[in-house]
């Protein structure tokens, strides 16, 4: 008795050991359905991306599935650009743990960049370019060190640049042109040099309210104090001068009116002859 009781204990711990690194893909399995779940696919060019394939994605070496490359039975790349993709990207993507690449560029993909990217500690290429992105970028996404690419450009993402992305080594490839980023371009990323490879305007502009090196200094941004009080006497005046001319023209139409009336008045008192 306490032999198999032991045993038992020693096929639980080794079944607790091995049994994760033997199904992989649940986790696969787990990003996969979350992520068609979010996309909304109106040319219908996911449409074997089906319940079944997600559960097994990887099976033959390869996999099934439009736009998804695997490696060790692990989807290593997701690649669904110019796919007409609609809907957001599911926090889920983070189950994804051995994505190396993911480029969802030139769709119509909406909501935020999901900050659980993070989680994704392999990921080197990320171009989520040409979508309709919104939110910060995320500030956790420098914790994805191996990041080569980095392209979010042509998006409507807001707020400032996080400043760790500039000591991403491995970034050689990087551009958040054309959308509303605004503040300080990070010196740790606008002044890199050296064997750490720069970016040049282009990577930058687009963005109104995005200032620094290499881009120009801060814009005197909308208007100065003193067009401003320009603008608010300038207008005071006018609109002073302007209801000054309505009573001038109420007062002599009403003096014309009297005179008028007055004249009939006179005419009626006049006898006739
Ligand atoms: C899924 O679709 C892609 C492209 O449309 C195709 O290359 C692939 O062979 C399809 N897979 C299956 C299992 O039908
Ligand atoms: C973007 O995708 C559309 C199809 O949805 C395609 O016609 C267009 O050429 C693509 N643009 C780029 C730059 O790949
Ligand atoms: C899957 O992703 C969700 C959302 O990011 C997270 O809460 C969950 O812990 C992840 N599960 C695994 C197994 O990684
Ligand atoms: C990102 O995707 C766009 C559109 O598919 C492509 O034109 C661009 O070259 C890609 N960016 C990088 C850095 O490869
Ligand atoms: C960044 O580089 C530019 C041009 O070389 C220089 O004018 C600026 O002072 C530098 N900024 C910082 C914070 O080092
Ligand atoms: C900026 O850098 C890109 C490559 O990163 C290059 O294609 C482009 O010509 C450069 N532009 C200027 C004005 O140097």
């Amino acid at each position: 008795m306490p032999t198999i009781s032991r045993f038992t204990i020693l096929l639980t711990l080794i079944t607790t050991i091995f049994l994760p690194s033997s199904t992989p893909d649940q986790k696969d399995e787990s990003c996969l359905t979350h992520l068609f779940n979010s996309f909304q696919d109106p040319a219908g060019n996911l449409h074997n991306w089906t319940k079944p394939t997600f559960q097994n994605p990887c099976s033959d070496f390869t996999s099934n599935l439009a736009g998804a490359t695997c490696n060790n039975g692990r989807i290593y790349k997701l690649s669904l650009q110019n796919l007409n993709l609609h809907g957001s990207i599911s926090p889920y993507i983070s189950n994804c743990t051995n994505l190396q690449s993911l480029d969802l560029s030139n769709n119509s993909l909406t909501g935020i960049i999901p900050g659980e990217l993070q989680f994704l500690v392999n990921l080197a290429v990320l171009n989520l370019s040409s979508n309709r992105l919104s939110g910060e970028i995320p500030p956790s996404l420098p914790m994805c060190i191996y990041l080569n690419v980095i392209d979010l450009h042509n998006n409507l993402l807001s707020g400032g640049i996080p400043a760790q992305i500039g000591s991403l080594v491995r970034l050689s490839a990087f551009d958040v042109s054309d959308n509303k980023l605004s503040g300080l371009i990070p010196a740790s990323l606008g002044n890199r040099s050296g064997n750490l490879g720069g970016f040049n305007a282009s990577s930058y502009s687009g963005n109104k309210g995005l200032y620094g090196y290499p881009l120009g200094p801060m814009k005197s941004n909308g208007l100065s104090v003193l067009a401003i009080v320009g603008i608010g006497l300038g207008s005071g005046l006018l609109s002073l001068a302007l209801s000054f001319t309505v009573v001038c023209v109420w007062l002599r139409a009403a003096e014309r009116r009297t005179a008028a009336e007055q004249e009939v008045k006179i005419s009626r008192s006049m006898p006739d002859y």
